[in-house]
Formats: structure tokens, sequence, C-alpha cells
């Protein structure tokens, strides 16, 4: 107990779907929550949004319902991003919600409304504070290019950073109930002392801090701590293979993806995932051992644009009939290889493989190492029953299809199902 990699994560590798929400003041600017790192803002050149922070048309009971029926069964938010600004009513700034027009403390608002909708809560909380007095200006800092830097530098002090990122932790843990997951992000150690590291954060201190309140909750990996915590976060990408440690035992992994190329709310970004795209990518997740958090980017209005609702649908009208290939499962049995185009889940428990065909071939499919071992097939959007034959079979009805040694064949319908991307439900002997 008290590690860095302690939490529990038994829910997690069977809950398999989450919602990352990415939501502040850059949701204003609207163009990419790194806005006051590209533009090199400054603090008062970023007031105005602060002032102006209004979001009337914020029901987070609507995006937990969104989050719900797209099948997410936790969420993670930022508390604060890389702005340093607050979503909470925190004790120890002034550079919070609750001192905007808006007045209350809707991080509260968002966790009780997951809450009350069964889902699981998740703190993301930025390392980095480009807002706050005592962080050093860096690489990435927007100030890094300020002719004065170094006398801007004079006085700033990150021991007192840390600790007050250790008191708004421990406030993110106190007043919010049970929280299942803390995300920090992320620390960038280079070696002339231009970025920041484990040295910076204090992380052994936070993590022990963390662990003496919540022992349980799940820590991501990037606190630049030798042991890397509960889980990896592959960003952006999917990674090809299960991951594995040195020694070649599965890790717990999570990908964090965008529907389109931004984490803020992004007005002019267009490169969003097509819906085939979206459930491709949960599929690939979960047949590779891993979890997704999906992200949205509420407007700052507060609600979630409809090229976002669109996506959360795409979800929603798959998880309906198709979640049990998600949920409790993992990568199949080794050995297992999956045919052309198609990607196998497996839910151990059940001893049931899924196979889910990405582009639906013409007549049959053969699954290699398989004869002999399934007891029944189905559709799952339907629970039609697949026909299948073995290697012996007799009933070839022409030469192409023939069954290749070792293999048992589907027979499937020419027209591909109703379904973004169907899933047979092989029922092992
Ligand atoms: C990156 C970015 C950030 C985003 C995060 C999500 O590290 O700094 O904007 O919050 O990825 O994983």
């Amino acid at each position: 107990m008290g590690k860095y990699g302690s939490g529990n994560t038994e829910w997690f590798v069977k809950d398999r779907f989450g919602m990352f929400i990415h939501w502040g003041l850059y949701s204003m600017p609207a163009r990419h929550e790194w806005v006051r790192n590209r533009e090199m803002i400054s603090n008062e050149n970023y007031q105005k949004y602060f002032d102006h922070f209004n979001p009337d048309l914020f029901n987070p009971k609507e995006w937990a319902k969104a989050a719900r029926e797209a099948g997410m069964k936790y969420f993670v938010i930022t508390t604060k991003h890389h702005e340093g600004f607050c979503m909470w009513d925190s004790k120890y700034t002034d550079y919070k919600v609750t001192n905007t027009k808006c007045g209350r403390d809707l991080l509260r608002e968002v966790v009780d409304a997951f809450r009350a909708e069964g889902l699981k809560v998740g703190f993301y909380y930025s390392l980095i504070d480009w807002h706050h007095p005592d962080f050093t200006i860096d690489c990435i800092h927007p100030l890094r290019e300020a002719p004065n830097r170094e006398e801007l530098n004079k006085g700033r002090d990150m021991k007192r950073y840390a600790e007050y990122m250790r008191n708004q932790v421990t406030e993110l843990l106190t007043n919010y109930g049970k929280i299942d997951i803390l995300w920090f992000d992320f620390s960038y150690p280079r070696e002339d002392g231009s970025g920041k590291d484990h040295n910076d954060w204090e992380s052994e201190k936070l993590v022990k801090m963390i662990r003496s309140i919540q022992p349980e909750i799940i820590l991501d990996n990037r606190l630049d701590l030798p042991d890397e915590g509960d889980i990896r976060t592959p960003e952006q990408y999917v990674p090809d293979t299960p991951l594995k440690d040195d020694n070649g035992n599965l890790l717990v992994w999570e990908g964090c993806q965008t529907f389109s190329g931004s984490w803020g709310y992004h007005r002019d970004e267009q490169t969003w995932k097509s819906p085939k795209q979206c459930i491709d990518m949960l599929i690939n997740h979960v047949s590779r051992n891993g979890n997704l958090l999906m992200n949205v980017g509420p407007t700052s209005r507060g609600y979630l644009d409809h090229r976002a609702l669109n996506c959360l649908k795409a979800y929603a009208d798959w998880m309906k009939y198709n979640a049990r290939s998600i949920y409790n499962c993992g990568p199949a049995p080794d050995g297992l290889v999956a045919p052309t185009d198609c990607r196998y889940t497996y839910n151990k428990a059940e001893n049931t493989l899924y196979l889910h065909i990405l582009n639906w071939p013409f007549k049959h499919i053969h699954l290699a190492g398989l004869a002999g071992k399934v007891a029944y097939a189905q559709f799952l959007q339907d629970g039609s029953e697949v026909k299948m034959r073995e290697p012996d079979s007799s009933v070839h009805n022409n030469l192409n299809s023939a069954t290749p040694d070792a293999a048992i064949t589907f027979e499937l319908p020419v027209l591909k199902p109703n379904t973004e991307v169907p899933v047979i439900e092989i029922f092992l002997k």
C-alpha cells in the first residue's frame, strides 16, 4: 500500500470505455487548449476570458446522459488545465470558477450529474500551470520569449507551487467523495533543465499524500517516477499490440483520443472522425487489452456541440446492441489470429469470443484454429444464428470457399447487417 502503482484497476479493465472532458477558459478563444502557449498570451491578455466566462446553457445532466448512452462507464474531467484556471471552489486561489460571472462550483455539478447516471469519477489535474505566480517560466511557458524572462523568474518558487498542488489535490480528494481516477498531466524532463520533472512536482511526496487519502485511486503514469503508476496512457495513437512490461506481463493501459484534432472546444478544426472510425477505435483498444478514454470539449456556453453529439450518438447506436463485446473483454487467447479485416475480443469468464468484422466480406469467413471448438455462433446485433461448418463438412457450395484446415467457416449474408461494425458472438466449447 502507498506505492505509486497500487490503485484498484479491477473495475477499470472491465468497464473499458470512458469520457474525457476538457473544459476551461480555453473553450472561449475556441482554438485549442494550448492557445496560451501557441500565441504566447500573458496573464493580462488572457484575463478577458475569465471576465466573460458564463456558461449559461450548462446542463451536466445532458452530458452525463449522453455519456451513459454512448456506453461510457466512467469520466475524467479537467479540474485545472495548463492555463491554471480552477473549475472548483478552491481555497488556495482566486483564479477559479466561483469568482467568474458564473459563480458556481461547476465541478461539483458535473460530478453529481455523472454519479447519478452511474459513472465512476476521474479528475484530470494539470501539473503545468501558466497562471500561477510561482510556476517558473520554462520552455513551453507562454512567456518563454519575454525579453525580461530572467527578471520575471526571480522570486518564483517551485517549492511553493508543489505545496499549492498538494493543497489543491487534497481538496479534490476530500470534498467530492470517492474519486476513482486521478489523471496528472504532464512531465517534460529536459537534460538542459529547461523542462520540468518529478523534482519540480515533488512527485513522491504527492503520491504518498494521495495514497493516504484515497488508497484505491487509479493514478496515471505522467508524474515522472520509475514505477509508472497504475495505467499507461498512449495519447493520439493506438498501440498495435497489447502493452507488456519487460517480463512479458500485460500492462493496464488507456488510450486517450479525440473526436477531432483538439481537446478543448475548437470551433474551426475540421478533422472529425467518422462514426466508423470512432467505433473501430474502441474495438482496437479493447482487442489490444486497452481502455478508451474518448474526449469531448464542451463549448463556453456549456453544451456539447452537434459534432460531438453525433459522435457520441454513433457510439450509442452501436453499443446498444454490441456492448457485450466490449465490457469484461480483452484480447483473444494466445495464438488465435483474427481473419483479415477482423478483430477479436474475448470474455474470459464466459469463454466467449467476439469477432468484429471491420470490412464486410462476401459470403464466407474462415476462422483459423477454431475447428471443433465452437458450440454456437450468433450475430450480436440481433441474436440471429450464424451458420457454420467444420473442415470435414461435405457442404461445400463451391471450391473457392472450401474450409481451410483446422478452420471453421461462417456463412454470412451478402448484405452487411444494419450496424456500423457487425459482431459475431462465438460461444466456445
Ligand atoms: C496533452 C496536452 C493536453 C491534453 C492531454 C490529454 O498532454 O498537453 O492538452 O490535456 O494531452 O492527454
